[in-house]
């Protein structure tokens, strides 16, 4: 017989009402271990009968609802699949509702098994929370979440796959959001790609709306915890379906969003490959292409005190889980006396926490916790709850300097696990400018050092007057030891910067500081995030060319052998096609505020007394040609020089907008400077980067430091050149002296030879 089965809809429409007793509750013990399929296309088809479409009706959409409803329930395209429709709707659409499907029923034909009921949409809850505990409800297996325009824009291909789903336990649906750095959606391609989240129109299987199902807040939350259930807080939440057809994928939903549309070109993945990689418990984002290559997915543990530690991180730890890796972030001293997990939502980031309850600590936690982290971000003040727990790198941040993190989202996991390596020294060179050595000191007291230990070694000439003294003597630092030294005999500058500090080990690192030098107080914020990308992570020991990080940006070229010009870099990057806001390689030494490398200062202590001893040529032999510090005399910097021409050697410079740099110099009078005419001083003088300063660290191309080869590199008299020139005209200047097979302490003569 012709079975115009529509009378199920017209049975349940008079009982429509949703009683709260949730049968589905019992089926929550069938969902246990996740086995995800090698590929959603070769999956096993859903059964029959086991899909659930759960459909939003509004005020707007319900006069086109037999419209909405027709693609799906229609004969020809329904699929047996089909088992009931779940209709959303607000109280006061629910009159309207049931009128209105009174009707339909009697126009269109439903598939003589699919049953169709109405679900109340609670007021305060929005449509996600609404979806989804409505899909609770349903008695299927599978769930199709559509909004409220149903499958209407989609072509039959997408309405089709949509409504015969495979039997994968990921969300699978047309709409994906990719959250990076800014929120994007993504255009569908040939193959299935992967989104932080899905907005509907969806499918799932419903055994995954019992453990998220009352954090649907927003498709977006909604998507974090399928993700954490997925794979241990993979930020893959759902699978966006390929694009059969060739025609231009509808973006119009974005907008409606309010999601800046972005077309993500990503090199497609095939599945297999993306579903190994999930098997692999590794989570990369949709882009493969965002996430830098030497930087591997890894693990973090964030544990801190108060949700305002976490917001003040957040920028940091959005750009980790934005990269890939893995966060487990947990709030040991709430203020909120609630324990639990809880989420901190910064759309598009949604940083998903634990409050520990007070039985629990940290340690105790990171044991608990899936997995091990390999580096554990805390607050300075709760460092001794840690001890001796974890083989992580445990990095402890004061709760003052979390404020002034931002920068550090450029850092790569590598070189978060080598944060506690390189060791540095603050080396201040004075003698009689009590002002100055005051100014420096301030400076060097207020900037942050993020819980690292460092010494401070003070060294005095001679000649220092007591009001130095007494404020060397009254220097008080909370973030190491100090050393003061006191010279007997007058050694003048060159002694006194070339014995201030030695390295004690290759991870040992000097900031040589003259009394005139006042420094930002994000200086060491420039030294520790150039220092572990350029020394550590995975550029270990791949640069031994590079000696130094200066602080100080010149605006004059000093070496040129005609004498001081003004200087500006943008000019020669631009030439070279560099990007004006990069950091470049120079041979230049710099005095106003640098670190110095540990190979490269021992070098150059054995360079000196093969210089001073004379044992290879005079000591008036000139080194590197035409250059204006063969004039100077007992200038440390003049051998310097010398070093680095014959070993090809550079130091690396800041370069952000108007000279803003991480030290300064003020140029008093002193052992260089007899006249100090105000226009001397602007000459030299240079603004410091502030807090909260427009121009910030990570005021680079791409927000990062760039890779090592990208780096413009210039000579002494800054013309643009390349380390393998640099490296060549010193070896023939080095053979020209003779020096080829001399020997002068760990001065290795032969290497170059
Ligand atoms: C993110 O969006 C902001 C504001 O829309 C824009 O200024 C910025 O350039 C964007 N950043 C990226 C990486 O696209
Ligand atoms: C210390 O840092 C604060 C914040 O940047 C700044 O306002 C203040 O001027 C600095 N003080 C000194 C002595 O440098
Ligand atoms: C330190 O570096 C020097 C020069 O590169 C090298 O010869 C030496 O072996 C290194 N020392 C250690 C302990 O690695
Ligand atoms: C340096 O040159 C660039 C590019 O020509 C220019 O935009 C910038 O203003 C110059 N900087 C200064 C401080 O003159
Ligand atoms: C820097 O390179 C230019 C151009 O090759 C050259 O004329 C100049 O002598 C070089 N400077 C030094 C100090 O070698």
């Amino acid at each position: 017989m012709s079975f115009k089965a529509y009378f199920l809809c017209c049975i349940l429409l008079l009982c429509v009402f949703w009683s709260d007793k949730n049968d589905g509750e019992s089926d929550s013990s069938l969902i246990a271990p996740l086995d995800i399929p090698s590929t959603p296309s070769n999956a096993s088809p859903t059964a029959e009968n086991t899909l659930a479409v759960i459909l939003p009706v509004t005020t707007t959409s319900l006069p086109n609802l037999r419209h909405i409803l027709q693609p799906i329930v229609h004969p020809e395209s329904a699929s047996t699949r089909l088992r009931e429709i779940l209709l959303v709707a607000q109280d006061y659409d629910l009159p309207g509702l049931r009128a209105t499907l009174f009707i339909i029923m009697s126009q269109i034909q439903f598939a003589r098994h699919v049953h169709c009921s109405i679900r109340s949409w609670k007021y305060s809850h929005t449509e996600s929370q609404a979806l989804v505990q409505a899909a609770i409800s349903s008695s299927a297996e599978w769930l199709l979440i559509l909004d409220e325009h149903g499958l209407l824009t989609f072509d039959s291909d997408t309405q089709i796959s949509l409504l015969n789903p495979p039997a994968v336990l990921v969300p699978l649906g047309p709409r994906g959001i990719h959250s990076s750095r800014n929120t994007s959606c993504l255009r569908r391609s040939k193959s299935y790609q992967q989104a932080s989240y899905l907005i509907p129109p969806f499918v799932m299987p419903k055994s995954m709306t019992f453990q998220v199902g009352q954090q649907a807040r927003s498709w977006g939350v909604f998507g974090i915890h399928c993700s954490s259930i997925l794979n241990q807080g993979t930020s893959v939440g759902g699978l966006l379906l390929p694009q059969l057809t060739g025609t231009e994928p509808d973006m119009s939903w974005c907008m409606m969003n309010e999601q800046p549309v972005v077309g993500i070109s990503s090199t497609p993945m095939t599945s297999q490959s993306l579903f190994e990689e999930w098997a692999d418990d590794i989570s990369p984002l949709v882009s493969s292409n965002i996430i830098p290559s030497d930087d591997p997915p890894d693990r973090f543990g964030i544990i801190f005190s108060t949700i305002g530690d976490l917001e003040w991180f957040a920028p940091v730890a959005c750009s980790l889980s934005e990269r890939g890796h893995t966060l487990q972030i947990a709030l040991y001293e709430s203020s909120s006396f609630s324990t639990g997990s809880d989420y901190l939502d910064l759309s598009p980031c949604m940083l998903s926490y634990e409050t520990l309850s007070t039985g629990e600590s940290p340690s105790k936690w990171l044991a608990r916790t899936k997995g091990q982290a390999s580096v554990v971000i805390t607050l300075a003040e709760m460092t001794d709850l840690f001890e001796g727990s974890s083989r992580a790198s445990i990095i402890s941040i004061p709760r003052r300097d979390l404020q002034r993190t931002s920068w550090m989202s450029s850092l790569t996991s590598q070189e978060w696990r080598d944060w506690n390596v390189p060791q540095v020294t603050l080396s201040v060179i004075t003698k009689d400018r009590p002002q100055s050595l005051a100014r420096l000191l301030a400076s060097i007291t207020n900037a942050s050092y993020y819980g690292d230990q460092l010494d401070i070694r003070v060294n005095l000439e001679q000649s220092s007057d007591l009001a130095t003294m007494t404020m060397v003597q009254n220097l008080h630092w909370n973030h190491g030891r100090v050393f003061v030294h006191h010279r007997v005999i007058h050694g003048g500058l060159l002694t006194a910067v070339a014995e201030s500090w030695f390295p004690h080990s290759n991870d040992s690192y000097g900031v040589l500081l003259e009394d005139d030098v006042e420094l930002s107080p994000l200086f060491y914020a420039w030294i520790k995030m150039t220092l572990l990308r350029y020394r550590y992570g995975s550029n270990r020991e791949k640069h031994p060319q590079m000696f130094g990080i200066s602080l100080y940006q010149p605006k004059n070229l000093e070496l040129d052998i005609t004498g001081r010009r003004p200087f500006n870099v943008s000019h020669i990057l631009h030439t070279v096609g560099a990007p004006l806001s990069s950091p470049y390689l120079s041979q230049t030494p710099c005095s106003w505020g640098a670190v110095y490398f540990p190979e490269q200062w021992r070098e150059f202590h054995d360079y000196l007394t093969m210089r001073f001893s004379e044992s290879a040529f005079e000591l008036a032999q000139v080194v590197v040609p035409n250059v204006r510090s063969n004039q100077w005399t007992r200038s440390w910097k003049k051998y310097f020089i010398e070093l680095v021409y014959l070993r090809g050697y550079v130091m690396l410079y800041p370069n952000f907008p108007e000279y803003v740099s991480l030290s300064t110099n003020h140029l008093e009078v002193g052992s260089h400077v007899k006249v100090r005419s105000k226009e001397k001083r602007e000459m030299f003088s240079v603004p410091l980067m502030k807090l909260g300063d427009e121009v910030d660290l990570l005021n680079l191309p791409d927000r990062s430091l760039p890779k090592w080869s990208l780096l413009p590199v210039l000579n002494l008299t800054g013309v643009p050149t390349t380390l393998g020139k640099l490296v060549e005209f010193g070896m023939s200047r080095y053979s020209a002296l003779g020096l080829c097979g001399k020997q002068e302490g760990t001065l290795d003569m032969h290497s170059f030879c």
